[in-house]
């Protein structure tokens, strides 16, 4: 039962605070992704669990063993970076044998263990080759494979996707989530980008500024974002936020007035809020539709096909985003009316926490 958990972690460089009390408890066979900007702390937090940082405190257990002091070697753990960091000179079956090697293992299980790999990762036929010979897809798979042959406890990633192109990375998406049901093994996986985020895990662990912000499914970060950071960095095109004044407050929820008038009433939990407060109203592009409410100019219609993107302004000024059906006869320059289900919005207080939604009785979560 490889199982992952975080206790308490802090990590201060000087007087630089990088990660704050993180508390995460990983599942066996469980495929969870790090995302957050750039900065945020993904890596320091992936390099303390590696053991190649040490943790200012808390603890670091394997299934349910203390960690945290011991050698990168001893914890069972394999490392995947983002540069494959391959030997030019030896052939891939060496780059894969190289931690056998260095364990001195007899020549028949090396080959054992590096052919099973190497089936795995579609390699069979380039053992021969040196890592030159190879596309960078292929040797990101060769670094894969070196850490498949230590049979680890844990395997960790470091965005170890961002060097390929947009093509190889959706294709490299499948694989690794194909190779993660293969070997059946718990995995952590950093990236900054929430499209691999969202397709690849389990669950996400969204991080900002060394805190984790959310963790959860990523169909749970999409319909129940906890924050606004959260809302805005899942889901494509991103969520509009629209600023909106606060007009009542009841047991059925918030009436809010947008800048152009329009009056929305909201079902959330507003026993937080009052007249007069400033809140902010989350709408996904893929919520609006064209119909009567909120009205924007047309500025600029992407059609990808079977959605229109469709980028507009408000009339105070306000950016609008509405991914309208792909054959939509709004032209750009026009002005539309954007219809919302008040189901479909989120809230966000002044601090940016979500509004918990009300749901009708009888309605699951
Ligand atoms: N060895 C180090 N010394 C000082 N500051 C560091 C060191 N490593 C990382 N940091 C700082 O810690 C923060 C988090 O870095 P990092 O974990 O690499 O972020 P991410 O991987 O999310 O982009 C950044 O502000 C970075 O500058
Ligand atoms: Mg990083």
């Amino acid at each position: 039962m490889a199982t992952l958990d975080l206790q308490n972690v802090t990590k201060s460089f000087g007087s630089a605070h990088v990660l704050h009390g993180i508390d995460l408890a990983i599942r066996d066979k469980e495929f969870v992704v790090f995302v957050g900007p750039s900065g945020c702390g993904k890596s320091t937090l992936l390099r303390i669990i590696a053991g190649l940082e040490e943790a200012t405190s808390g603890r670091i257990v394997i299934e349910g063993r203390d960690v945290s002091r011991e050698a990168p070697v001893d914890r069972g753990i394999a490392m995947v970076f983002q540069s494959y960091a391959l030997y030019p000179h030896l052939t891939v079956f060496e780059n894969i044998a190289f931690p056998l090697r260095v364990a001195r293992l007899p020549e028949a299980e090396v080959a054992a263990k590096v052919g099973r790999a190497a089936d795995i990762l579609q390699l069979t036929d380039k053992l021969h080759l040196k890592p030159g010979q190879l596309s960078g897809g292929q040797r990101q798979r060769v670094a894969i494979g070196r850490s498949i042959v230590r049979n680890p406890k844990v395997f960790l990633f470091d965005e170890p996707l961002s060097n390929l192109d947009a093509a190889l990375r959706g294709d490299m998406r499948v694989e690794l989530s194909q190779l993660h049901r293969d070997l059946a093994a718990t995995m952590v996986y950093v990236t900054h980008d929430q499209v691999e985020a969202m397709t690849m895990a389990h669950r996400i662990v969204v991080l900002n500024a060394g805190r984790v912000e959310q963790f959860g499914t990523p169909m749970e970060l999409y319909h129940h974002p906890a924050t606004r950071f959260v809302a805005t960095f899942i889901g494509q095109p991103n969520m509009n936020l629209l600023p909106a004044k606060v007009l009542g407050a009841d047991a059925s929820g918030l009436m809010v007035e947008f800048h152009g008038g329009h009056r929305m009433a909201l079902p959330v939990d507003a026993s937080s809020a009052k007249a007069g407060d400033v809140v902010e109203v989350g709408i996904r592009p893929e919520n609006a539709r064209p119909g009567a409410g909120l009205s924007m100019k047309v500025r600029v219609l992407e059609r990808l096909g079977g959605v229109a993107i469709t980028y507009g302004l408000m009339a105070d000024g306000q950016r609008f985003c509405a991914a309208l059906p792909g054959d939509t006869q709004v032209a750009e320059g026009e002005t539309i009316g954007i219809e919302v289900t008040p189901a479909d919005a989120h809230v966000f207080d002044a601090n940016g926490r979500v509004m918990q939604r009300r749901m009708a009785p009888g309605l699951a979560a």
